[in-house]
């Protein structure tokens, strides 16, 4: 019983917890890291390379660019495409998306980012 209890608490939190990382990107929470990052290479990395390293010679955008107060910009791109990118509505959840943000906003801080390479603006 308590353990039921106790995993019901676990999912009321999340999507709270996965926001607030959004917002205080250097507090993201390891697991939605770790999960960004199976989705970004499952779904981003053809694109935009393998660990976010570009592969393309810039042809496409490197997503670390993006600074932390672009968070909207983010959402809606990936959501609705552009140019070039496929929209990815329907295909990623709300929760996926914001793991994705938290991945790269990690590897921008550089602390779980193998390389430590710094994206060019
Ligand atoms: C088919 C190739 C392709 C795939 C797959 C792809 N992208 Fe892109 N992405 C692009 C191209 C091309 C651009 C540059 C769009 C432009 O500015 O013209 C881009 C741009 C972006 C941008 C910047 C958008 C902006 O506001 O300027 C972000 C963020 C991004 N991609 C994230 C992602 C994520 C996350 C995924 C995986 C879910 C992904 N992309 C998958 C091709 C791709």
């Amino acid at each position: 019983m308590l353990r039921k209890l106790s995993v019901g608490a676990i999912f009321a939190l999340a999507p709270p917890l996965v926001l607030f990382a959004s917002i205080h990107p250097l507090l993201a929470d390891e697991s939605a890291v770790a999960k960004g990052e199976r989705t970004y290479e499952n779904y981003c990395a053809t694109c935009h390379g393998e660990q976010l390293i570009s592969n393309s010679a810039g042809l496409t955008f490197d997503p670390r660019r993006l600074r932390a107060d672009e968070h909207a910009r983010f959402v809606n791109s990936v959501q609705n495409g552009k140019n070039k990118m496929p929209p990815w509505k329907g295909m990623l959840d709300d929760i996926q998306i914001e793991q994705l943000w938290a991945y790269i906003q990690a590897s921008i801080s550089s602390l779980t980012h193998p390389t430590g390479a710094t994206p060019t603006r």
